[in-house]
């Protein structure tokens, strides 16, 4: 998905070089988010004049690109500057270097924009721009959003006294759809405006001095006058004047003890690996707040006070170190994170599961866990891998809990228009928390009236932030579009909601003792499966490689495995590979069946074992050779049949296991195929649009 990064200093002399090292560094952090080209925008050594570089590939692609421009000054230095960049993942328009961000206004580059997520009316803009004699030459979304800044900046009477800040805002008014922006202008040198609505921003400052408050006012009030009335004979209409009711309040963290503007730095960016390994101070933006930064300041602004939005944003402190998202000494992050499981496990229960007393203890949670318990329903809603982890749990939800348990895929939920009604509590399991389709499903259920429930990775994203409640996984930065220990840790936390929401029922002591004890060997459990690593590399190598296509079988617990471990081979290593539930077998699959077709069934020991031994017995008899998944010590499976065997663990935790040598064979599938693992194609980390 795109990404973006901007970096803007005062009073702190940079040469031009630094200047464009700091940006493409900014985005090789974002490269894990899938992209297909690349770009930036930085001063040029006249007043007014702005560089903007471009590149297909890869962002060492634009670097080669930048190293090659011989007649521009590289040594020259700016005390004051506002650079911005970004990584494009194509939608409107092929990865060319024509369609890759900045986008800019005119061919003077009077305005530049930066922009992740999608214009949904962007045609009618483009419509009216191109009538008003503004020529477009992307085939882009985001095109229009710069020549709109310039109709509006050309439209002024007078003298052009429009601030950057309430110009933004007239650009913002016209925009649906989705979007984080940043704007730079040659008619506001050194100063940046940033925006987002729908889309992920931050913005990180750095000062030799500490910051002398932790938050920034926000000041609300309408657009300035000069900007324009609606287009006459338009097709779509540009909004009416508002009378400005500004606000005006001391932006007093970024001044020095004196009250002046003091050195400092600031790095935007659509995500906080971008920006940590500079300072692990930040702020992040609320949908629609505008961000302006100028002479050192940083002030924020909106258009409106919106009930329940607060007045101030705070200033926080990062918790991820650059480490934690670099790879190690691992090859891929995909890697590296399917070993990093018996930590990260461990991580998702610090301080919240006491293996002694038997107890889970959710802070999320706490004051909302009588209202779950009386709910009608419980709806669990995601997209992908966060979706599977609900169909791995939902079984032991329902048998701890006693309340029925839906499980939707976000997008589906959404175009049924499902009725959701006060009584019910929706969860939202999503890993990076910025999924559209859930968010959406989110923003629907809180308009019903239901309880809404975050189950999520990334603290501060926007379903932790617009849930009622939640729970953070706590799994860590995760950088391989794959998802792997999001997938455990998701599983896990949804395992320990349950056992909160069941602790009032005593006949229930037991079960959840035995699952908290499951819990407590799972790490140890995972190193044993990881252990046997080498082993499935063979099998991926001499085995499966060369194969068109892979069946995984099983039931009960296990068909969210199957799942999961089919949605991980096909995404990385393109092969084809479908989940089976086994019970369903004889309903159609069993068709697909023969000697020829690789098969992995998952037989582990629990009460559906009979009857997956006869989903066995169905493909043996069809001269079907399984690779089977079951567990250590399993004497009962034939001694010349293909196993993969793990340790055995209570039957609701077993999928925590089941999972790992699946995802193993798909990375080492995935290598062999010669796929780069961690952005495989056609797919992003974070899915921003619909
Ligand atoms: O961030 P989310 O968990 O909401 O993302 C939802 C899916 O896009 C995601 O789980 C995707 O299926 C996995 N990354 C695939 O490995």
């Amino acid at each position: 998905m795109c990404g973006i990064f901007a970096y803007l200093n005062y009073l702190t002399a940079v040469d031009r070089q630094s200047i464009a090292d700091i940006l493409t560094q900014g985005l090789k952090r974002l490269e894990y988010r899938g992209y297909d080209s690349a770009g930036l925008a930085i001063d040029g050594d006249s007043d007014g004049e702005v560089l903007i570089f471009k590149e297909v590939g890869k962002v060492a692609s634009l670097q080669k690109l930048i190293q090659e421009q011989n007649t521009i000054d590289w040594t020259k230095t700016f005390t004051s500057h506002c650079g911005m960049a970004h990584t494009r993942w194509a939608t409107h328009g092929q990865p060319s270097r024509i369609n890759s961000h900045p986008h800019r206004s005119d061919t003077k580059n009077e305005f530049t924009v930066v922009h992740n997520g999608i214009i949904t009316n962007y045609r009618e803009l483009r419509l009216v721009l191109e009538k008003k004699g503004y020529t477009f030459e992307s085939e882009t979304d985001t095109e229009a959003i710069a020549k709109l800044a310039k109709y509006i900046w050309d439209s002024q009477k007078g003298n052009k006294t429009l601030t950057f800040t309430d110009l933004v805002k007239g650009v913002v008014k016209e925009l649906e759809g989705a979007f984080a922006m940043i704007f730079k202008s040659v008619h506001f040198p050194n100063e940046i405006v940033a925006t987002r609505r729908g889309s992920p921003l931050l913005i990180g400052v750095k000062t030799p001095k500490k910051l002398k408050v932790d938050f920034v006012d926000v000041e609300f009030g309408g657009i300035a006058e000069e900007i324009p009335a609606e287009v006459e004979g338009a097709p779509t209409t540009f909004s009416s004047l508002e009378v400005p009711k500004l606000r005006r309040s001391e932006s007093r963290a970024f001044l020095s003890e004196d009250g002046l503007p003091q050195q400092i730095e600031y790095f935007l960016a659509s995500d906080p690996s971008a920006v940590v390994e500079h300072t692990k101070t930040v702020l992040y933006l609320l949908d629609d707040d505008i961000a302006n930064i100028r002479e050192g300041e940083l002030r924020i602004h909106r258009l409106r006070r919106d009930d329940g939005i607060s007045s101030i944003r705070s200033i926080q402190t990062l918790e991820i170190e650059l480490a934690e998202i670099m790879k190690g000494s691992f090859d891929h992050f995909m890697q590296k994170e399917i070993y990093e499981q018996p930590e990260s496990v461990v991580n998702t229960m610090r301080g919240r599961v006491n293996f002694d007393t038997h107890k889970v203890t959710l802070g999320g949670l706490k004051t909302y866990l009588p209202t779950i318990r009386r709910c009608r329903r419980i709806v669990f809603i995601a997209c992908g891998t966060s979706y599977h982890s609900a169909l791995a749990t939902r079984a032991i939800f329902e048998e701890l809990t006693e309340i029925p348990v839906s499980t939707e895929l976000a997008s589906d939920f959404l175009d049924r228009k499902t009725p959701i009604f006060r009584d019910d509590v929706c969860v939202f399991i999503s890993q990076s928390g910025e999924t559209a389709d859930t968010i959406l499903a989110m923003r629907y259920c809180l308009e019903r009236g239901a309880l809404c429930v975050g189950v999520t990775n990334t603290v501060g994203s926007s379903i932790s932030r617009e849930s009622h409640c939640g729970v953070h996984i706590n799994a860590g930065p995760e950088i391989g579009v794959a998802s792997t220990k999001a997938y455990t840790s998701q599983f896990i936390a949804l395992v320990m909601i349950a056992i909160q929401l069941s602790e009032d029922r005593t006949s229930m002591t037991d079960r959840r003792n035995e699952i908290i004890d499951g819990l407590h060997a799972l790490p140890g459990h995972i190193k044993e499966v990881l252990a046997i690593d080498q082993e499935l590399q063979r099998l991926a190598r001499d085995v499966l490689h060369k194969e068109k296509s892979l069946l995984i079988m099983g039931r009960g617990f296990q068909h969210a495995t199957c799942l999961e471990g089919a949605l991980k081979i096909k995404e990385v290593s393109y092969m084809h590979s479908e989940g089976i539930l086994a019970g369903e077998l004889k309903h159609g699959p069993l068709a697909l069946v023969d000697e020829n077709m690789p098969v992995i069934l998952i037989m582990t020991r629990d009460s559906l074992y009979p009857k997956v031994r006869s989903a066995l017995e169905q493909v043996t008899a069809r001269k079907g050779q399984p690779i089977i998944i079951c567990n250590k010590g399993d004497d009962a499976i034939n001694a010349e049949s293909k196993t993969i065997r793990i340790p055995q663990t209570v039957d609701c935790l077993q999928g925590l296991l089941t999972i790992v040598p699946l995802q193993l064979l798909s990375y080492h599938l995935a290598c062999l195929a010669g796929v780069d693992v961690d952005f495989p194609r056609n797919l992003a980390k974070s899915v921003t649009v619909e």
